[in-house]
């Protein structure tokens, strides 16, 4: 997968290249670049940003700078790509999101400051045939999309073949089933007087999973019931509804 950010501040980006996905870039399985927004810019200043029409606090993200870089990002290399634009404005990026980003070739990330980019830039861009998503990492407020870019550039890299070193994590990760995961346990058996559960150190398999699931439906329950209202009808068993 090719991954394209276009920034003000590329540095925030360095993180991208290190632990797992600098290790992704390494082998091949991920390609990174990140472009200074300000490289577009024709004047002394460099300035991106400008007051809003319509007055209001903040300043707004000039649609010549953002729209000559893009369409210089988008040209090189020739991939199909979508453009996301991370915005509180946007839609919840989630773990489907995520999934369904893992699929693309190309992710161009447009990281607005500021009260965000002219919407003639995304009005434009969608024009010209470009997917082009507004998502929103969290009922927050940052002060750019940069750190969004880290998040979700994480959340799908991982599910990129080959990027986890066990491809069971993924599949067993919280959400995966729509259910939150639940403790994990390592050695020593007692620690500060507390033991593992009995049940983790049986080798049932059986009763290992079934503990689990009871586990991840109790969390659900207690953090995110919002969750498990959404679950389908078929996703619980009569063993779940007994727990
Ligand atoms: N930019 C500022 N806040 C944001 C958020 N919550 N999600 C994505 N991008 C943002």
């Amino acid at each position: 997968m090719r991954i394209d950010v276009v920034t003000i501040f590329p540095s925030y980006l360095q993180p991208l290249r290190e632990a797992l996905l600098g290790r992704a870039i390494d082998r091949g399985l991920l390609e990174v670049a990140v472009h200074d927004l300000r490289d577009w810019t024709h004047d002394v200043h460099q300035a991106v940003d400008d007051s809003p029409y319509g007055g209001g606090p903040g300043m707004v993200m000039r649609p010549q700078v953002w729209g000559e870089a893009l369409d210089d990002v988008l040209a090189t290399p020739d991939l199909p790509a979508r453009l996301v634009v991370p915005t509180p404005a946007g839609r919840p990026f989630t773990q489907a999101t995520a999934h369904a980003w893992a699929a693309e070739e190309r992710l161009v990330f447009a990281c607005g400051r500021y009260e965000g980019i002219d919407e003639r830039v995304l009005l434009d861009a969608r024009a010209r045939g470009i997917t082009v998503d507004e998502v929103s990492i969290g009922d927050y407020v940052l002060v750019g999309g940069e750190v969004a870019v880290l998040v979700m550039v994480e959340a799908v890299a991982r599910l990129l073949p080959g990027v986890l070193g066990n491809p069971r994590s993924a599949a067993e990760d919280s959400f995966s089933d729509g259910l939150l995961e639940g403790p994990s346990y390592t050695r020593p058996e007692v620690w500060r007087e507390l033991a593992v559960p009995d049940v983790l150190r049986g080798g049932n398999h059986a009763a290992i999973a079934r503990w689990r699931r009871d586990r991840a439906l109790e969390r659900t329950r207690d953090r995110r019931p919002d969750l498990l209202d959404a679950l389908g009808p078929d996703a619980l068993d009569a063993a779940d509804r007994a727990a």
